[in-house]
């Protein structure tokens, strides 16, 4: 147990946190609870009441509920320096005014800069680092050094990242994991594409990953599922999420490859696989890990469906889109989803739930001192 702000003076409320996952939060709080030698006993003779917080969420002292802040505090985690050098915004509804403010910003932005594509590369890159054996990479706004903006594969990215510097000025509450995020979701909407499900809350790292974890353009099928299987995802998220070339174009001064994937690259809709299908089209462009969709059958499979029925690769794209965009993310369960506007203030309802035992506990206290004084 570590000790976070030791107070000289009667603290106004003791705050006992504990870390999730627990096979059972509440039981492990309360063994946690007499387990310590100072309590409840310091609560009581300080006449401070005692608040039992899960802190999944609760990583420093500035996330904790307002009227705790004057607290003395415990905390149960044993790591939690190394989880404060990475640590999750509080998503609550200033933080999601934020980002619907900044949705704005960020539509007027891609509107006015023709910049969709090179978002949604972006957003993809960030994400497309993530291993899922060792959990390290994904969406944590780590691409936005050069250590890892300068690899091969993210030629030209720093014109994105430079692009969004100033919305994250703007909104400087806003991590530059969900900014870049939000960028990817916002470029695909405004591009006519399927509405995609932001949940936010991604942390920011200053970890970047080695070179070499995003696709390389001259492979082929195997390549193809080395590369997102270790990310976790499926077949079917390689054809959903490759029809992302429906937007932009390659450039020779950055991959080496030249030309676009379909004749209007501003506009998200199947025609990359229609075109897929067509064969060499003069002028389009298809990458060896393009036509590898056509020639793996298992890939094909999902190519045809998504040539002749748009919706079916909306659905598709908007789920696998989601999938990558929250690779090693746990949603915090405070966190807010902006589709479904569902306001899940889960760390309020759990903190009110601590309360109640932490009043049971106390009074159960009481009770034992005065039958021992009875006694
Ligand atoms: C499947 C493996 C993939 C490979 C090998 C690949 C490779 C490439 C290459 C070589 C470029 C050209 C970059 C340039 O010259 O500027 C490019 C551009 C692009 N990629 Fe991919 N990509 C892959 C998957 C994806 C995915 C999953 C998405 C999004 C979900 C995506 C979105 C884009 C976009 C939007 C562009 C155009 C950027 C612009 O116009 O500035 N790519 N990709």
């Amino acid at each position: 147990m570590k000790s976070i702000q030791p107070r000289s003076s009667p603290p106004k409320h003791v705050a006992l946190l504990w870390r999730h996952p627990l096979p059972s939060p509440r039981l492990h709080s309360i063994r946690f609870l007499f387990s310590l030698p100072f309590s409840p006993s310091l609560s009581y003779k300080t006449r401070a009441p005692l608040l039992l917080i899960p802190c999944s969420e609760v990583q420093t002292r500035a996330e904790l509920p307002c009227f705790l802040t004057n607290s003395f505090f415990f905390s149960s985690s044993a790591s939690s320096s190394a989880a404060m050098s990475e640590v999750a915004p509080v998503v609550d509804a200033e933080y999601m005014a934020e980002i619907e403010r900044a949705r704005r910003d960020l539509r007027a932005l891609i509107a006015s800069k023709n910049c969709a594509p090179i978002m949604l590369r972006l957003a993809w890159h960030d994400a497309g680092t993530y291993d899922a054996k060792t959990k390290t990479g994904g969406p944590n706004g780590s691409i936005r050094f050069p250590q890892e903006y300068s690899h091969g594969a993210n030629a030209g990215i720093k014109i994105a990242i430079d692009l969004l510097e100033p919305i994250k000025q703007k909104h400087p509450k806003i991590t530059y994991a969900d900014l870049y995020q939000l960028a990817g979701v916002v470029a695909v909407e405004v591009t006519g594409g399927p509405t995609i499900d932001f949940v936010a809350g991604r942390k920011d790292s200053s970890v970047c990953p080695e070179e070499g974890r995003l696709p390389d353009a001259k492979q082929g099928a195997s390549h193809l599922r080395d590369v997102f299987y270790r990310m976790g995802l499926s077949d079917k998220d390689i054809v959903s999420l490759s029809g992302g070339h429906t937007l932009g174009r390659a450039r020779p001064e950055r991959s080496g490859f030249d030309g676009a994937w379909t004749k209007d690259p501003l506009k998200f809709d199947n025609s990359y696989f229609v075109e897929l299908l067509k064969g060499e089209t003069e002028g389009l462009l298809k990458l060896s890990t393009d036509k590898a969709l056509v020639e793996d059958p298992e890939f094909r499979r999902y190519v045809e469906i998504y040539a002749k029925d748009e919706e079916a690769f909306f659905r598709d794209y908007a789920e696998s889109h989601k999938k990558l965009s929250e690779l090693g993310f746990k949603p915090p369960r405070s966190a807010f989803s902006c589709r479904s506007g569902n306001k899940q203030k889960s760390l309020l309802v759990q903190a009110a739930a601590g309360v109640a035992v932490a009043a049971a506990v106390v009074a159960w206290t009481y009770i034992c001192e005065a039958n021992k004084k009875i006694g």
